[in-house]
């Protein structure tokens, strides 16, 4: 405890990142090291789902999105993409009034349409339970990956220019972004992985163009508000330049 005060001290509430991004590895591993099932890692890494969650909103981060499922995670064994989602959807409808209570707003990101009926359903009354919601932006990437959402981003403009919506000529990056299904939602700013593995997975590729990046070799299932500080700290030490020289990002007036 007093170790998660220390740090919070050595936090500069000015910097807090309004975007965070996990990738939430590690739930397999962390089973196999206690000789137990991989559906216990990922019922544990539930656990550090629902404290993450809350410390961002604590922090006053606005958007904290979750890669929790992607689509090449519908390659594993039928049993384990079972679990999951029977997890994912159980796990929805109880969480709901808490991350209601919290002023939590949940949105999901992916392709629903693969997902089973009743996970659907759980959570469209998720999104539905905390549409009026004002603080936490939780964003949860089911059935998810980033080239599913550029390709349907190229469909999307495609269309428009078929319909003759749109010139061709005029296609800019806000016309990407404003397709994508992340939209009007700022980039990361930070993009955490923990689990050790340092590779991107086909997560958020055109979001993430400038986010700092964090690899952690700590497992989800043990990614405490302790380890998340530390990346919150190790965030706050770096310099964003967006393409400038440290002199301009020191001092703006140098053009
Ligand atoms: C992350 O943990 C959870 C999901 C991808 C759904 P893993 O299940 O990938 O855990 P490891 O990588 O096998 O340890
Ligand atoms: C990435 O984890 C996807 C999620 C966290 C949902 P994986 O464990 O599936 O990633 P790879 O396959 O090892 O890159
Ligand atoms: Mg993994």
């Amino acid at each position: 405890m007093e170790e998660i005060e220390n740090k919070l001290k050595m936090l500069d509430p000015t910097r807090i990142p309004a975007h965070v991004a996990i990738i939430m590895d590690g739930n397999g591993r962390w089973a196999r090291q206690r000789a137990r099932e991989r559906s216990d890692g990922h019922a544990e890494g539930v656990n550090s789902v629902n404290r993450i969650t809350r410390f961002s909103s604590d922090l006053g981060i606005k958007y904290l999105t979750l890669y929790a499922f992607s689509t090449e995670n519908w390659n594993r064994p039928q049993a384990e993409v079972d679990t999951l989602m029977h997890l994912i959807g159980w796990t929805i409808q109880r969480e709901t009034p808490d991350l209601v209570a919290n002023n939590v707003k949940i949105h999901i990101l992916g392709e629903t349409d693969r997902l089973p009926a009743e996970v659907r359903k759980s959570l469209l009354d998720g999104v539905e339970a905390t549409a009026h919601c004002t603080g936490l932006n939780l964003l949860l990437c089911l059935s998810y990956s980033s080239r599913w959402e550029l390709t349907r981003a190229a469909k999307i403009i495609a269309e428009k220019a078929a319909a003759g919506e749109i010139n061709p000529a005029d296609i800019s990056e806000e016309t990407v972004t404003e397709a994508l299904s992340t939209n009007s939602i700022p980039d990361p700013d930070l993009l955490i992985r923990t689990g050790g593995e340092q590779r991107i997975s086909n997560f958020l590729l055109w979001q993430i163009a400038y986010s700092e990046l964090y690899f952690t070799p700590i497992l989800w299932p043990d990614f405490d508000n302790s380890a998340y500080l530390d990346a919150l700290l190790e965030y706050q030490s770096r310099e964003r330049r967006f393409g400038k020289t440290s002199d301009q990002v020191k001092n703006p007036s140098i053009i």
